[in-house]
């Protein structure tokens, strides 16, 4: 197998990390959320290392970012490797990041060195895979799965822009967006490098986690209205609390999901509240629930189960209820094929390795829909992510780049179409 035969350039990993990481919020770092101009100009420095890569750099109608590079065989799809470059807010530096980063890295390296896969290859930075100001994620991936609506297009952030018109700014075409469409077996194999941002790994003291399968995600944005109110002199049988039915909805799916005993994770992360003052009662207060399972069973069921159950506390508590389902990404299961692709490169290069399921979501999700698919991890110091401590070392992202690497090889040279 032909090995790229200088390491990847480490220095250059970490001076693109380090550059990407300097694009935040001064005051909340870190922080570069999708359709913002610091994730613009995130974006143009990814553009620029591309080109430097020695990749034909474009933007599809969805404002993924694509850097591609021609195979040497006829009538093969491309080989794709990626993640995204968007944080959520007071994020990390690596989510993402070291998966954008180090395909381009391998890329270079391939440039460099003069190597030409039989397969193209294509470099991506996939739009928003964080949940988005519209309250959607993973959108660049979503719309290449053709599973960007002309609903979701139409959904608002909160300063009344649309999807739309975000994609538009980033440089997408949204009246264009059937086009960024691709058809199951578009793409050869799917790759992504990915940090934990679980202990796993960390406790296991193993260096790259092979992924098993991908949790599918539900969300859910609920509006409870009720009636805001003077806190000292409204009695407590007469009041229709918003907030107080909303503290009731997030225990519901807290104990929902405690009984699946590990199957499933429930979550409401965000919670705005009106009018939000410590003597008024709650008039109106919303929040987004989600939850998580590797089995889409479970995940139909929890969705049933929970709207039940917020209808009940909204209908007994006298509160107007909006429930609106935001998205449902679902399961995925990595080919076995893939797994053993990325564990045999892994053994070539004297890597021990764990299998795993991914509590998080990731563009793998969509892109599988696409290819055969496949990820790997590496450890999160603490297990910690989606929060500044979030922290990889420079040498496991290397190892973890040169995994991709060396995969994607193993996969040209043996891999018959
Ligand atoms: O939320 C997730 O699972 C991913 O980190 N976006
Ligand atoms: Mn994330
Ligand atoms: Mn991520």
């Amino acid at each position: 197998m032909e090995q790229l035969k200088i390491g990847l350039n480490a220095a250059r990993i970490q001076a693109h990390i380090e550059a990407l990481a300097s694009l935040t919020l001064p005051e909340q770092p870190y922080t570069r959320r999708s359709f913002t101009p610091l994730y613009r100009q995130g974006r143009e420095l990814v553009a620029q290392w591309m080109q430097e890569a020695g990749l034909k750099v474009s933007m599809d109608q969805a404002a993924n970012l694509i850097g591609q590079r021609p195979g040497s065989a006829e009538g093969l799809h491309p080989i794709v490797i990626g993640s995204h470059t968007d944080t959520v807010p007071g994020g990390g530096r690596f989510d993402g990041i070291i998966g954008v980063v180090a395909a381009i890295e391998i890329a270079q390296c391939l440039h460099e060195q003069g190597i030409t896969l039989r397969y193209p290859l294509a470099v991506m930075d996939y739009l928003a895979e964080e949940p988005s100001e519209f309250g959607i994620s993973t959108i660049g991936s979503r719309a290449m799965a053709g599973a960007l609506s002309p609903e979701h297009l139409r959904l608002t952030d909160p300063t009344g822009r649309t999807l739309a018109e975000g994609i538009r700014e980033m440089g997408g075409a949204p009246e264009r967006i059937d086009e960024a469409r691709r058809e199951p077996g578009a793409f050869a194999l799917s790759l992504e490098l990915h940090i934990e941002q679980g202990p796993v790994l960390e406790e296991a003291q193993l260096p790259i986690g092979i992924v098993t399968g991908l949790v599918g995600i539900h969300r859910a944005q609920i509006t409870l209205e009720g009636e805001a109110n003077h806190a000292g002199t409204t009695p407590m049988r007469l009041r229709h609390d918003a907030l107080a039915g909303a503290a009731e909805i997030i225990l519901a799916l807290e104990a929902l999901c405690r009984a699946t005993n590990g199957q499933a994770v429930g979550t409401v992360g965000k919670v705005e509240n009106a009018p939000n003052a410590s003597n008024v009662i709650a008039g109106r207060t919303d929040l987004v629930a989600e939850w998580r399972s590797v089995d889409p069973v479970l995940l139909a069921h929890l969705a049933r189960r929970f709207e039940a159950q917020v209808r009940e506390v909204a209908a007994r508590r006298g509160l107007q209820l909006s429930y609106s389902p935001l998205s449902d990404t679902e399961p995925v299961q990595v080919p076995p094929a893939v797994q053993h692709l990325l564990t045999q490169t892994c053994a070539a290069l004297g890597l021990s390795t764990l299998a795993l399921p991914s509590g998080a979501g990731h563009d793998t999700n969509h892109i599988a829909t696409l290819a055969p698919a496949g990820m790997i991890f590496i450890p999160s110091r603490g297990g910690r992510s989606h929060c500044p401590e979030e922290w990889s070392e420079m040498d496991a992202i290397v190892q973890g780049a040169t995994v991709i690497g060396q995969a994607l090889l193993a996969f040209d040279q043996n891999q018959q179409p």
